[in-house]
């Protein structure tokens, strides 16, 4: 039963009585949530972190299953009821905070090579105190894996009244956001426990790739071919992402190594820019290391001062378009003496000349790279803290749903 603003339930042992402030009873509809005990339980695991990015694989599956075309584009049930109005969006906006915003910031890229319509990212907990311009033919959509977080749920009323179509991306069904805005896509990433989010940050990006598909511009052979070749790549992504979670004891060793240096930086470019944010989050989450994330490309304007033995950089120098460059950027760090961890592709016989250590993972379209290059980053986070004999299911000072602004 979900209980709105300005109510009450008294629970007693034998009975529950639910009421507004005023005191009037009130009737509630039950609701089922089709979670299951054992998604919220250890199963084995030493945490519920370690088992959330485990459940990846089957995250992923769950957040694709039926909604994908073989023409290139997907199905959401989610938006039938608006898809008039969303497909003809003039620009759309992305809110959320945390890891749900480094899934934004993908979310732009993806709208803006596929869909070609102007998109910008915001930080939800800066939306509403500076004067945000809602354009007519205005999109909102409003990322948030626990659907209460109060700076989204805040800029999602924000922009309602502004007057953009206000759309959710969801891990909890029923959740306040999923209740306030027009319509939405769930994540189906299952309960997530821990703290520092993982696996819903997978369905949150495969959920904005199949809206990115929804929108794609259907009039050239070009995208046409781009939203085939996604849509393949996408079902092989599981099989591929099993491959990384092979290497847990490896990344282990690797956690291990680096386990006496305290300040890390991250840096990538292009789709693998929110990588490194993102990796930098779950490292200084739960390990409490010093860790920043960086575009490789803006290091020279200042962060390379840090550079020095003792801040190891990781590098996510996976093949595609930013290669090279990546490889000139961290050829730079390597002339400074910094200690590079690369991510990389399989079959890269370049990157041992810069890398002192290299995490290889399979092969993929560049554009869904990201899906993959950050699971080494999760892992090596999750053994840092682990090691340190840190709480890492419940990182000092955080909570799970952030409900204050
Ligand atoms: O439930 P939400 O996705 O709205 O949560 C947003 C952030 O609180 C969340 O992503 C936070 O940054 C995580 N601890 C990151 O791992």
């Amino acid at each position: 039963m979900y209980l709105h603003d300005n109510e009450l339930a008294v629970l007693t042992p034998s009975n529950f009585r639910v009421m507004n402030f005023g005191k009037k009873p009130l009737v509630k509809e039950v609701e089922t949530i089709e979670w299951n005990v054992a998604d919220a339980q250890k199963g084995g695991y030493e945490h519920f972190m370690k088992k959330e990015i485990f459940e990846t694989v089957e995250t992923v599956k769950n957040s694709l299953r039926g909604r994908l075309l073989e023409d290139g584009s997907s199905k959401l049930g989610g938006l039938e009821d608006i898809k008039d109005r969303f497909l003809s969006s003039k620009h759309l906006m992305i809110i959320a905070c945390g890891t749900s915003y480094y899934a934004g910031m993908l979310g732009k890229y993806y709208f803006e090579e596929l869909a070609c319509i102007p998109t910008s990212v915001e930080r939800a907990s800066e939306f509403r105190y500076r004067n945000p311009i809602v354009p007519a033919g205005t999109t909102a959509i409003f990322i948030s894996q626990s659907g209460e977080t109060a700076d989204t749920l805040e800029a999602l009323r924000e922009a309602k009244k502004r007057g953009a179509l206000t759309l959710g991306v969801l891990n909890v069904v029923g959740s306040t956001i999923a209740r306030e805005s027009d319509a939405g896509v769930y994540n189906h990433a299952g309960p997530e426990v821990g703290v520092a989010s993982t696996k819903a940050f997978l369905s949150q990006i495969s959920v904005l790739m199949l809206m990115a598909l929804f929108l794609r511009k259907r009039d050239t052979a070009a995208s046409s071919e781009l939203g085939v070749e996604i849509v393949h790549e996408l079902k092989a992504l599981p099989a591929k992402i099993e491959r990384i979670l092979k290497k847990d004891a490896d990344i282990k060793k690797l956690a291990e190594k680096y386990l006496p240096y305290k300040n890390f930086a991250y840096v990538g470019r292009k789709y693998n820019f929110p990588v490194a944010l993102e990796g930098a989050l779950k490292l200084k989450e739960i390990s409490y290391r010093y860790a920043e994330g960086y575009a490789a490309g803006e290091m020279k304007y200042g962060p390379l001062a840090l550079v020095d033995g003792w801040m190891p950089v990781i590098a996510l120098a996976t093949a595609g378009s930013v290669y090279e460059k990546t490889l000139s950027n961290l050829q730079e760090i390597k002339a400074r003496d910094g200690r590079i961890v690369a991510v990389a592709t399989e079959g890269d016989l370049r990157i041992g000349s810069v890398g002192d250590d290299v995490i290889l993972i399979p092969s993929s379209l560049e554009i869904l790279t990201p899906m993959l290059s950050v699971i080494p980053l999760q892992m090596f986070a999750y053994h840092t803290a682990a090691l340190l004999d840190l709480d890492v299911d419940k990182p000092r000072n955080l909570a799970k749903s952030v409900t204050v602004e």
